[in-house]
């Protein structure tokens, strides 16, 4: 049984390619049984029949080794039509339909051959993460949907409640504090695998709703914590797609990446790396260098594009256009000619004549440029910097075939506890504001919050972050000292987490854990760029989902009962 994929008339002999979501079986219709026939003729495509027939070996040279049935057919002796179809609004194997189209019409397209494998791999990722979670001892517990508006990070969703006139549950960003407490309740190893709700902005990597593996253990620190979630993640990459993952992955600090890299989820494929020059640049001539070097959060670097002399001024340009997307004032280059002359005569560029003979063989030393590479240069601060050449990198990378295939995983360990926020001017906690200090840092948090470390960890691939966790705060004074360090009043600390500070002061144990991003884990290994192909039913860059049409107009009744009048403004679209 299945659907009509296609049907080919060759005029006396029928064709069915017969679909299910293992894949396509000819099907023959011999004239020579005429009801059969007949019913045959009938067929259109995404018809739902069933046939009955002998399954014979394909006549000799008429075997498909594109299919995995392709070295048979079946010879139909009946043909059965359980259900006839409309004529479909696209053809399956038709590439090029827009993705409203393909999500307005969703049931069909999770049709498509490659939607079925998508979501059977997800499947195959998700049994493959129980397996290995059950057989090390952690337990699969259900957590409520219905929570709390907590400060945690992202903007939440709410959901009045009608029975408490006035008051909100909010749909909870991750499980975060109920597996802590599960923690202090004393089930020791524990994983869902979850819904997670985050009104955000929508990326190719972010849905507002997505699915995390989301896992806590008691008394392991950050070592072991590594220990059993390598074996974990490898155990879904082997089971899934038969890839085997490095063994075990390389360990970065964030300080590093940042500095090699300009991400903290650097893309080890490219193997291009970046070049301080800050120190160089206090004091040259040239303004936006010198202007960047000595501003106290400003940085000076460089990449270095091996053979990067054959790009042209018109791809220079867009490069350039590239990195002020990422806010740079500008991106300067210089073309070595003859790295054995680094001056104006072997190196090309209108910045050379600002740059002393000193400066530019120092150049041409710490970036390592040879003859026939440019370089390109970044000024300004940190940030900014960072986030332009650490996306250089990965692009430059790529375009110039210097990317090597494969798999590249890593730990990103030893984030910033905090990161300020420019627009509240306040700090905010980088992870989520249950995370540890380093031992000892604490006692940055009054005077130097921007150099206290946290144990929080990342697990990156391929410039995705795949997944991140933290040691967590197990004693009441250190989560107190936190939530100060965030501007939290003690009337505030009681309102939001009292629930937290009570059960920390009960017996909390040392705790610990980590939750992987399971969309963006299986987009990765379906190879698909966005993660909305691996999400039976998504919703748009709009948060809408286009084949049931919501968020949708609700009745003067409903709102009635929950307590709540819209405010007119020009877009709200309500009865
Ligand atoms: P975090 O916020 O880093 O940590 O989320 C964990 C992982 O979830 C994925 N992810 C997303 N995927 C799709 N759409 C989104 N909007 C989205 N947001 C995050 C990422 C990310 O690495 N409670 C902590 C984990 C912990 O500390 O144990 C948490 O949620 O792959
Ligand atoms: P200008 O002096 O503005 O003409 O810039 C000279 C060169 O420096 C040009 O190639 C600019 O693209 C480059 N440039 C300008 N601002 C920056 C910056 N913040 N970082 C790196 N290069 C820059």
């Amino acid at each position: 049984m299945g659907w009509v994929h296609r049907r080919r008339d060759h005029g006396g002999v029928i064709f069915i390619d017969l679909r299910d979501r293992e894949g396509l079986l000819q099907v023959v219709c011999d004239p020579d049984r005429a009801a059969t026939f007949a019913v045959a003729e009938k067929l259109r495509n995404e018809f739902v029949v069933r046939v009955t027939g002998t399954v014979r070996p394909r006549p000799e040279g008429s075997a498909n080794p594109g299919l995995a049935s392709g070295e048979v057919e079946v010879l139909a002796h009946e043909v059965e039509i359980l259900n006839a179809a409309l004529t479909p609004p696209f053809q399956l194997d038709d590439e090029n339909i827009s993705e409203t189209v393909r999500l307005e019409n969703r049931v069909i397209d999770l049709r498509r051959p490659a939607m079925q494998r998508n979501l059977m791999l997800r499947h195959r990722a998700s049994m493959a993460a129980r397996r290995y979670l059950d057989a090390n001892g952690f337990i699969d517990i259900e957590t409520p949907v219905l929570y709390k508006s907590t400060p945690e990070g992202a903007r939440e969703f709410l959901v009045p409640s009608r029975i408490n006139h006035g008051l909100f549950y909010a749909l909870p960003q991750s499980p975060q504090l109920f597996k802590q407490m599960l923690m202090m309740a004393g089930f020791d190893r524990y994983y869902q695998i979850v819904k997670c709700f985050r009104d955000e902005d929508l990326r190719a990597d972010r849905q507002p709703e997505f699915t995390q593996i989301d896992i806590e253990t008691s008394f392991l620190d950050e070592d072991g914590v590594r220990e059993v979630m390598e074996p974990l993640v490898r155990a879904i990459f082997r089971d899934a797609i038969g890839v085997e993952l490095a063994d075990p992955f390389p360990i970065m600090t964030f300080a590093q990446a940042m500095r090699d890299y300009g991400s903290d989820k650097p893309d080890l494929r490219v193997p291009l790396k970046l070049t301080e020059l800050t120190d160089l640049m206090k004091g040259v001539e040239f303004k936006v260098f010198r202007a960047a070097a000595d501003l106290p959060n400003g940085r000076v670097a460089a990449l270095r594009v091996p053979g990067g002399g054959t790009l042209t001024r018109k791809e220079i340009d867009d490069y350039t256009a590239f990195a002020k997307i990422y806010g740079a004032g500008g991106l300067a280059y210089i073309k070595v000619n003859d790295a054995a002359k680094p001056n104006e005569e072997g190196l090309q560029s209108p910045i050379v004549k600002f740059l002393s003979a000193e400066v530019l063989a120092a150049i041409v030393e710490r970036t390592g440029a040879a003859t026939g590479d440019l370089v390109f240069f970044s000024a300004d601060r940190e940030k900014v910097v960072n986030d332009a050449l650490g996306a250089l990198r990965a692009k430059v990378g790529h375009e110039r075939g210097l990317a090597e295939p494969g798999w590249k995983p890593l730990w990103v360990v030893d984030f910033p506890m905090f990161e300020y926020d420019e627009e509240k001017r306040t700090w905010a906690a980088r992870h989520h504001p249950f995370t540890a200090p380093k031992d000892g840092h604490e006692d940055l948090f009054e005077t130097d919050p921007g150099h206290a470390l946290a144990k929080a960890y990342d697990v990156v691939l391929n410039g995705w972050e795949l997944g991140g966790g933290s040691v967590r705060i197990h004693r009441q004074e250190v989560q107190q000292k936190v939530f100060r360090a965030l501007s939290m009043s003690p009337e505030d600390q009681r309102k939001k987490f009292g629930f937290l500070l009570d059960a920390l002061a009960y017996g909390a144990p040392p705790h610990a854990g980590i939750a992987f991003g399971f969309d963006r884990m299986v987009a990765m290994m379906a190879g698909v760029e966005q993660i909305r192909d691996v999400i039976a039913f998504p919703k748009t860059q709009r948060g809408q989902d286009l084949l049931i049409d919501t968020p949708a107009p609700v009745t003067e009744q409903q709102l009635r009962d929950l307590h709540i009048r819209i405010r007119a403004t020009d877009s709200a679209k309500h009865v």
